[in-house]
């Protein structure tokens, strides 16, 4: 007989609803809500019994975009499979959408069969891939429909990173048609990598070889020229496109002149860019490097744009981009020439709780932290209603959250496997107490009880909101 686990006390907090009500779960999944003290919620025979008392009962979050172990400027994002999805589970998420890279000359099989690897046995909460297409060729645009059909039905393509991830225009042209064709969902880098190639070539031969030019040479407008070109693209193809990572306000403004129009253009943005911005990049000495990513950090008004875009529909879904990696060892591979820098921040284990610090922050309302960081996500890439909500029949993935905690983020106590926050000496308010993945207690008190091997692989569905 499968184990029974009853969640009383608390406010069930989704998309849609917040309702006192009792949470039953019976194995795996959430058999019903029931009103506290009702029949349904007496008649029921639990072996665990959760205390929500004074906490919110929501949906375990979705991260859909992260990067464990991913390769990059000659080094490896420094959580594992193993170390980044507990960190993500002591931050309230139990699901990861991470992505699998095909390598140049590869197939996109060796490449899924690699990160299956990878991943295999030693995820704390369950997960699921994107493709990453580095090399479009007739070849591996048939592979396409067979990952969709594997669950595997979102593809990644850089307008970025010449020479390493790039997809000039025709490969991004017609990796759109196919994945129109396939019901797969394009997800697009957008930058102008040509042109930040010629800026950083120029910054390093004035001199300028300090962080902080990472920022300047990744232009807001290359965001927004680029962003524009995939959406003409992604309309020609007659295809959705997702762009990840936005940062700019101009790239926003693109986006929401073609959901006006009615496209199928969707964007995410990430919590560094709504709670950090380029300054960050002018610390003294190499500390700027901490904050190195791309897109990158933007001028500090950027963030009223994103803010204004999270709470309308033009940016849907609030991801990390997860990619640490070291200071010491890692980031200072770019001392000396900013280029060198690998890009990418640490996060999984924060954004649940930086989001519910905006909720506070009134930036936006507590359904739509919910929505922001678990519904959507999981539409959009076809896990929902069994990841994102809590509903009969869902997966049991959830957490008691209690909305007065107060935390002081810092290396010294964080869960990721990197040597710095972002956030150091910052306090937000509202924790995790109480994480379960799939009706399990992986995180309790602040205790972790879960381990690696119980994350299973997500066969996801096509996106969720064309049909
Ligand atoms: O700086 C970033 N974003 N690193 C991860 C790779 C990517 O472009 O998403
Ligand atoms: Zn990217
Ligand atoms: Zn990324």
């Amino acid at each position: 007989m499968s184990a029974r686990t009853l969640v009383t006390g608390g406010t069930v907090l989704t998309a849609a609803d917040e309702i006192a009500a009792d949470v039953l779960v019976d194995g795996e999944q959430v058999v019903a809500l029931a009103t506290p003290g009702s029949t349904l919620a007496a008649s029921f025979t639990p072996d665990t019994v959760v205390d929500a008392t004074g906490c919110w009962v929501i949906p375990g979050g979705v991260d859909a975009h992260t990067h464990m172990e991913m390769p990059f400027g000659g080094t490896f994002a420094a959580d594992t499979f193993e170390t980044g999805t507990r960190a993500a589970a002591w931050g309230g998420t139990t699901t990861i959408v991470d992505f699998a890279i095909q390598s140049k000359g590869g197939s996109l099989r060796e490449g899924l069969d690699t990160w299956h690897a990878k991943a295999e046995g030693n995820c704390a909460i369950d997960y699921a891939f994107h493709m990453i297409l580095s090399d479009v060729t007739d070849s591996s645009l048939k592979e396409m429909e067979a990952l969709v059909g594997e669950g595997v039905s979102s593809f990644k393509m850089f307008m970025a990173y010449p020479g390493v991830f790039y997809s000039d225009d025709g490969q991004v042209l017609r990796a759109m048609q196919k994945a129109g064709e396939t019901g797969g969902l394009t997800m697009i880098h957008a930058e102008n990598g040509i042109a930040i190639d010629v800026l950083v070539e120029q910054a390093l031969a004035r001199g300028q070889s300090d962080p902080r030019y990472h920022g300047q040479v990744r232009h807001a407008l290359l965001e927004a020229e680029a962003t524009h070109r995939a959406i003409a693209l992604a309309r020609v193809a007659g295809a959705p496109v997702y762009i990840v990572h936005l940062s700019a306000a101009e790239a926003l403004a693109e986006v929401a002149s073609a959901r006006e129009a009615g496209v199928n253009a969707f964007a995410e943005t990430c919590p560094q860019y709504l709670f950090l911005d380029v300054d960050e990049l002018s610390r003294p000495g190499f500390e700027g490097a901490k904050y190195v990513c791309s897109t990158p950090l933007r001028p500090v008004e950027h963030q009223a744009a994103l803010w204004r875009g999270l709470r309308g529909d033009d940016l849907s879904v609030v991801s990390t981009d997860h990619c640490p990696f070291c200071f010491t060892g890692q980031k200072e591979l770019g001392v000396g020439d900013f280029s060198k820098i690998p890009n990418g921040m640490p996060g999984v284990e924060t954004r649940m709780d930086l989001l519910h610090q905006a909720v506070l922050d009134g930036h936006i309302s507590r359904r739509r932290w919910i929505e922001l960081a678990c519904a959507t996500p999981a539409r959009m890439f076809g896990l929902y209603p069994r990841k994102g909500t809590i509903a009969p029949g869902s997966d049991a993935d959830i957490v008691i959250y209690d909305p007065t905690r107060v935390q002081t983020h810092s290396a010294a106590t964080h869960h990721m496997a990197v040597d710095y926050s972002p956030y150091e000496g910052r306090t937000t308010t509202g924790k995790a107490r109480t994480v379960l993945s799939r009706g399990k207690v992986v995180v309790h008190r602040d205790e972790y009880r879960g381990h690696a091997g119980h994350g299973r692989f997500l066969r996801r569905d096509t996106c969720q909101y064309l049909r």
